[in-house]
């Protein structure tokens, strides 16, 4: 088939370059020139494991194409997927001012029958405003095509995304149109060989699904750091809670680690966004706020234990902090913990040395801009050279087995602050190290 994916971030050129590796042509769209004239030249502006070669792969295939211009995308495509952001707005509202724009200029550009695809997460009913929005440019025009507005939420993870879309656990489909349904079911029965996996609903409930998905998954998160701090305060070891718990199927082990809390481009923007539709339609979605609540205050968690530790004046004080991304395998840093963290340390004085094995441009160029005190290194046992303590704040496998020897010799005090609990059993009180973590 011929697609069209508009917005070539995390899903879009995810998406679109997984779709040409099942033989489809894909054209990837974005207004970023810079963006697009990198891919156009071999390089990827995000960091995600696979994806480089699969692009790379495609490109010489001729299957993926990368362009700023919609109109010749959209030329021979039979389906268009929005893939743009839905940051979230002043209000805490989901922003669609990007989807509808899109929505205007697929109106303004589109020649020929078209499926147009909500990929981007966005509120319930979305679908009827992307269709009224592209009416009205093809009304404003004289002309009447026909097309379809679908629904196809994504559940890819940053880190594992080419997995994920390659094999996924599940394909969700709003529509209530048999030619939109038939359509994609074509396009993605490739990817759903093994089992069918395709789950086709209407509108407004694929739209719900998704949030309804990110929302239970917070929930876990935040479920489980609260048990966390309860079990620091009642003389419990949530790390044996954890398995106490888990172990119930019922429950299951998945998402019940407790940590620093969420971050990402998704969970705190969705659930926010959840609440804010829930209040929009008269209900107060209690439940779920309180996740949001938790999650902020967890953020915080690791710092305060700092600050316990060290005292409120951190002047005279340096940490190295390993992981600034907010989960392995991104360079993602959006709404990451380790922003939180480090404001809140460099608010009393701290200085920080930060290494992150992927993330630390996206610091220095974005999320970190401007904040001082902050050196950043190319090797995690150059931060700890100088500081007082090891602050980890992102699980990256080579984080998870360090030298604790080497540690101990380069940190002035033998500190360490767990914030993801990667250490727990590592016996690092016998290592001479002292040891904090969440929940203990
Ligand atoms: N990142 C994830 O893990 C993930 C997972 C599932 C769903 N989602 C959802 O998918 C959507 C996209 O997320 P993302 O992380 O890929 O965002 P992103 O910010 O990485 O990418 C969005 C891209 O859209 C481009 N864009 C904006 N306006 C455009 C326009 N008018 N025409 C063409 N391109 C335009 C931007 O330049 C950017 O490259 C969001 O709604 C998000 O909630 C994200």
């Amino acid at each position: 088939m011929n697609i069209t994916v508009i917005g070539s971030g995390y899903v879009g050129l995810v998406s679109g370059t997984c779709f040409a590796e099942m033989g489809n042509r894909v054209t990837c769209v974005d207004i970023d020139p810079i963006k697009i004239e990198k891919l156009n030249k071999g390089i990827i502006p995000i960091f995600e494991p696979g994806l480089e070669n699969m692009v790379f792969k495609n490109v010489k295939n001729n299957n993926l194409f990368f362009t700023t211009s919609l109109i010749e995308a959209l030329q021979n495509s039979e389906i268009a997927f929005i893939a743009v952001g839905t940051p979230m707005a002043d209000d805490s509202s989901a922003d669609l001012q990007y989807v509808l724009a899109v929505a205007k200029s697929i109106g303004q550009s589109m020649q020929k029958r078209l499926i147009v695809v909500d990929k981007s997460t966005v509120p319930i009913g979305t679908a009827d405003k992307v269709k009224a929005t592209i009416q009205k440019e093809l009304d404003l025009r004289g002309v009447d095509i026909e097309f379809d507005v679908v629904s196809n939420p994504e559940f890819l993870k940053e880190g594992v995304a080419i997995d994920d879309f390659m094999k996924p656990d599940r394909v969700v489909i709003g529509t209530d149109s048999d030619y939109a349904a038939e359509k994609m079911k074509q396009l993605y029965h490739p990817f759903c060989m093994i089992s069918d996996r395709f789950i086709a609903m209407d509108i407004r409930s694929a739209e719900m699904t998704k949030y309804a998905a990110n929302a239970m998954l917070a929930t876990k998160i935040s479920f489980m750091n609260e048990i966390a701090n309860i079990c620091e305060k009642v003389g419990a070891d949530v790390s044996q809670v954890r398995i106490g718990i888990g172990s119930d199927k019922r429950i299951g082990y998945s998402f019940i680690y407790p940590g620093i809390g969420y971050g990402g481009s998704c969970f705190p923007k969705d659930v926010k966004a959840l609440t804010k539709i829930a209040k929009e339609n008269n209900y107060t979605a209690s439940l779920i706020n309180a996740v949001e609540l938790v999650n902020d205050a967890q953020k915080l968690v690791i710092a305060q234990k700092i600050i316990s530790r060290f005292g409120e004046d951190l002047t005279d004080f340096t940490f190295g902090i390993w992981g600034l991304a907010f989960k392995p395998g991104t360079d993602d840093m959006r709404e990451a913990p380790s922003i939180y963290v480090i404001k809140e340390l460099v608010k009393r004085g701290a200085k920080i040395k930060a290494y992150d094995p992927k993330a630390v441009n996206e610091a220095k160029a974005k999320y970190l801009k401007g904040v001082e005190n902050i050196e950043y290194f190319d090797s995690k046992y150059d931060v700890l050279k100088g500081s007082y303590a090891l602050v980890l704040l992102t699980e990256w496998k080579e984080f998870r087995s360090p030298d604790f020897e080497k540690i101990k010799r380069h940190l002035k005090m033998p500190v360490i602050f767990d914030g993801r609990n990667q250490y727990i059993s590592c016996d690092l009180e016998n290592k001479g190290l002292e040891y904090n973590r969440i929940g203990f």
